[in-house]
């Protein structure tokens, strides 16, 4: 996958971003291994904890689509803040953990780090995720 491509796919997501409260707008793009790209952004509530991650969104998107067999091959994140400039921001730790649910050992994830975009696997986000 054009790394670029799937950037620009969570750049236009990001730019739906509901977030009011925070003024934190997220997005992120997914490309499955069925090769379909999936987006999402962050959708926040004024009951702070129903809010939902822009990731959380663009894996759902994709199961609904592809259905309960979906695995990631590669996810891009981005976000910008209220006077709009990109800031570092990695998963957080929910968002780590329903990546691992869809992820294989050489599934990719790249956010923005303090210098740039980092490139990283979802394995080495969540080593030892939850299982049972
Ligand atoms: N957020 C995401 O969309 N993804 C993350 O991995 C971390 C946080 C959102 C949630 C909330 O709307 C805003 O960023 C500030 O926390």
């Amino acid at each position: 996958m054009d790394k670029v491509n799937l950037k620009a796919e969570a750049v236009k997501a990001m730019a739906n971003a509901y977030s009011p409260y925070s003024r934190f707008k997220v997005g992120a793009a997914v490309l499955t291994e069925a090769g379909h790209i999936f987006s999402g952004c962050n959708v926040e509530n004024i009951s702070f904890g129903l809010t939902t991650c822009a990731e959380r969104n663009a894996i759902a998107q994709a199961i609904v689509s592809e259905g309960p067999g979906m695995k990631l091959r590669e996810v891009f994140v981005t976000n910008h803040n209220e006077i709009g400039v990109a800031g570092a921001c990695s998963p957080c730790g929910a968002c780590r953990q329903v990546l691992a649910e869809f992820s294989s050992p050489s599934t990719i994830v790249h956010y923005p780090g303090e210098t740039g975009d980092i490139e990283t696997t979802a394995e080495k986000l969540l080593p030892d995720s939850f299982r049972f």
